[in-house]
């Protein structure tokens, strides 16, 4: 009776899988903060596409960790057509086609020596402008490879109008903008440094929101859609529900929510402590994302809930 009268439904298509791709590895590399999640090498990440695939999710966000002697001050193995994440999308593009929505993350912090999502000023500030530039770039160079979406996340205003009009102006009209709308300064990013490799130096709050904020990412929403954005993502997903549900019934674009790294680490954390039932938890959390107004989650559990889901054990 209760799965029969249930208000909300989690199904694999709702879920992406975001993965990590690293440069000149030959074996994967587990990431200890997330226990289960690697940083993949090409070929396993290729694998891992397929098996995301055949799981029944419907995309997949690729993160590229480039060879630390590429870091530099303006990232610039972001928009080399040969960077690691650029050769990523090839190469998942060759393995499942248009079968898997490929995205990937159009950010500068993993090629950063400084660990910061821009490029700074004289004073060590995150310039803006001198951003956007980088993004429209990276844009561009991602789009040539191949990807469906392109998800803007370092939070510099107006990237989505420039990522828009350096996609249109090559001829890239059908690739999609996920838009990182309401993206917080978040502790629970922690484990994500060690899966990118990132050595942030200070922090995020002048360019990411502040947590007490809700009226503010509206604001970024109208921003956004008035910028063009396809798609609109709340980010964390878990601590942030009240938003996702504000954003949700404000819009008739698609709502994504983004699970993060520190609330999968919390949960098989404590999981592995023996302290919460870990399945009962992980769908609870991924139920909680949908029934505030998600419609697709990023989740490092994409798989594995898929892979259950399929199996009927839902
Ligand atoms: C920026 C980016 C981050 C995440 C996704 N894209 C890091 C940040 O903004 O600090 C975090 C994802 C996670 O924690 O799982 N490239």
């Amino acid at each position: 009776m209760r799965r029969m009268v249930a208000e909300t439904r989690l199904q694999p298509a709702d879920l992406i899988l975001p993965a990590f791709v690293r440069e000149g590895i030959t074996e994967p590399v587990p990431i200890a903060a997330m226990p289960g999640v690697v940083q993949h090498t090409r070929d396993t990440l290729r694998k891992a596409a397929v098996e995301a695939l055949e799981a029944g999710v419907s995309g997949i966000m690729l993160f590229g960790v480039p060879e630390d002697a590429k870091k530099d001050a303006a990232g610039t193995a972001g928009t080399d057509p040969e960077g690691i994440l650029q050769v990523a999308i090839r190469d998942v593009k060759a393995e499942v086609g248009d079968d898997l929505v490929i995205m990937s993350d159009l950010c500068l912090d993993e090629y950063t020596d400084h660990g910061h999502c821009g490029v700074l000023d004289g004073d060590g500030r995150v310039d803006n402008d001198a951003t956007l530039e980088r993004y429209a770039e990276m844009a561009q160079v991602q789009a040539d490879a191949g990807v469906h979406v392109v998800g803007p996340s370092g939070m510099m205003d107006g990237q989505v109008g420039v990522v828009r009009d350096a996609l249109d102006t090559i001829g890239k009209e059908d690739v999609s903008i996920l838009a990182y709308t309401a993206k917080y300064s978040s502790a629970f990013y922690g484990p994500f440094r060690e899966a990118v490799g990132s050595s942030l130096q200070g922090d995020r709050k002048t360019y990411q929101q502040d947590p007490a904020n809700l009226r503010e990412s509206m604001r970024e929403l109208a921003l956004d859609l008035e910028e063009g954005a396809d798609m609109v993502m709340v980010k964390p997903a878990g601590p942030y529900l009240d938003v996702l549900a504000k954003v949700a019934e404000s819009v008739d674009v698609p709502v994504a929510a983004y699970q993060i790294s520190g609330e999968y680490a919390m949960v098989e954390a404590a999981a592995e402590k023996g302290w919460i039932d870990r399945d009962r938890a992980i769908f609870e959390t991924l139920t909680g994302i949908r029934r505030a107004g998600a419609q697709m989650i990023l989740t490092y559990w994409a798989t594995e809930v898929g892979q259950k889901l399929s199996a009927g054990r839902r």
